[in-house]
């Protein structure tokens, strides 16, 4: 019988217990026994009482749960040959040969160098004496599906990440009820919000709450924003709005790569516009709590069809990203997408690529 091992690494994100479920549900369903790796990562490294199996019921009411039941964690020794040697021999030593990741972009580059190198362990493990001859024989790969649980929205090979959606609306429902208060005291408000170095959830809460001005780490602004903006939030106060939203994404900075935070934006109003704003840093509260009916949806399609994927791949078979495009599921060759994303946030930060979207005047 197949046995599908499934994890969530790195940080949480709400929908990730969909997936969960969906897995073990449609892999029981379609014959083969699943197990949960706790913890991640550092669950594989660890083995023993942090792989097991999983039943039907053991899923149950975990649909609408945020956070994912099956914990998480950032690994650092999983980065190690060590730590992978030895995640390869509890996966073996436990029968798994399929294995579906649900976690950001650091998991999935983890996860996709763990398929690469794979017979490289086996072989290893099997001179050093740690598997036998019978059980590499029957490991000749690793078949990986990766789902994106992440609310930064930040990975090629799928328009969404699982979360982003529930994170947004957290955010627009924090913009809402600060936007109250800032207008009875006719107060700026700098809000920052999570996404590392992708600006999706920066810029989607703004247009979503209607703020005043943004920062993103794709768009740098050009010298003389300090400037730019009191003269924005000025032009819409003479109009007769009552609060200024300032949206920051925690990873945006200026053209020289100078982080701009929260701090820096009310540090210049202060001194050149005289203004003392509020600050709030919205921080854990972006990740936690209820998913949204979309992030609950797409988290099952794509548990359903990552196990689709794993039980139908052979020797030979491509490790997958399991994503929607155009609101239906959508499979991207595992390595082309991690490749794809890296170059991509490589990219924004490179300061030539800047200028030429900026000539070409999208800047
Ligand atoms: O990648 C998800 C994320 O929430 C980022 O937006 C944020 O920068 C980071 O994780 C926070 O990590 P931690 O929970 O480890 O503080």
């Amino acid at each position: 019988m197949a046995r599908i091992g499934v994890m969530t690494s790195g940080g949480d994100a709400q929908g990730m217990n969909a997936a969960v479920r969906a897995i073990v549900r449609s892999g029981i369903h379609s014959g083969a026994e699943v197990f949960a790796i706790k913890e991640g990562w550092a669950g594989a490294i660890a083995g023993q009482d942090h792989i097991v199996q999983l039943g039907w019921s053991d899923v149950s009411g975990i649909l609408n749960k945020g956070g994912t039941v099956i914990g998480t964690a950032r690994s650092l020794e999983f980065m190690t040959r060590e730590g992978q040697l030895q995640a390869v021999a509890n996966l073996i030593a436990n029968g798994i040969d399929r294995l579906i990741v649900i976690g950001g972009d650091g998991s999935l580059t983890g996860s996709r160098q763990l398929c690469l190198s794979w017979s490289d362990y086996v072989e290893q493990l099997l001179s050093e004496g740690r598997i036998t001859s019978d059980q590499a024989a029957a490991h000749p790969a690793l078949h990986i599906a990766g789902i994106v649980g992440s609310i930064d929205n930040d990975m090629v090979g799928t328009d969404m990440t699982i979360g982003t959606d529930s994170a947004l609306h957290r955010i627009t429902e924090a913009i809402d009820a600060i936007s109250s208060t800032a207008e009875s005291h006719r107060r700026t408000f700098i809000i920052e919000v999570m996404g590392r170095r992708c600006g999706y959830l920066a810029l989607m809460s703004a247009i979503a709450g209607g703020a005043d001005y943004t920062f993103l780490p794709e768009s740098p602004p050009r010298d003389g924003w300090e400037e730019r903006m009191i003269d924005v939030l000025a032009r819409g106060r003479a109009a007769g709005r009552r609060d200024s939203i300032i949206m920051v994404a925690e990873g945006a900075a200026d053209r020289s790569g100078q982080p701009i935070t929260a701090t820096t934006i009310a540090q210049v109003l202060r001194e050149r516009a005289g203004e003392e704003a509020r600050i709030t840093i919205l921080g854990h509260v972006q990740r936690g709590g209820t998913p949204s009916a979309y992030d609950r949806w797409m988290a099952t399609a794509c548990g359903v069809e990552a196990v689709r994927r794993v039980l139908e791949a052979e020797p030979g078979s491509e490790p997958v990203l399991v994503g929607v495009h155009r609101d239906a599921v959508h499979t991207t060759p595992l390595v082309q997408a991690v490749e794809d994303t890296h170059r991509i946030a490589g990219l924004v930060a490179d300061a030539e690529y800047q200028a030429a979207v900026e000539a070409r005047g999208h800047g």
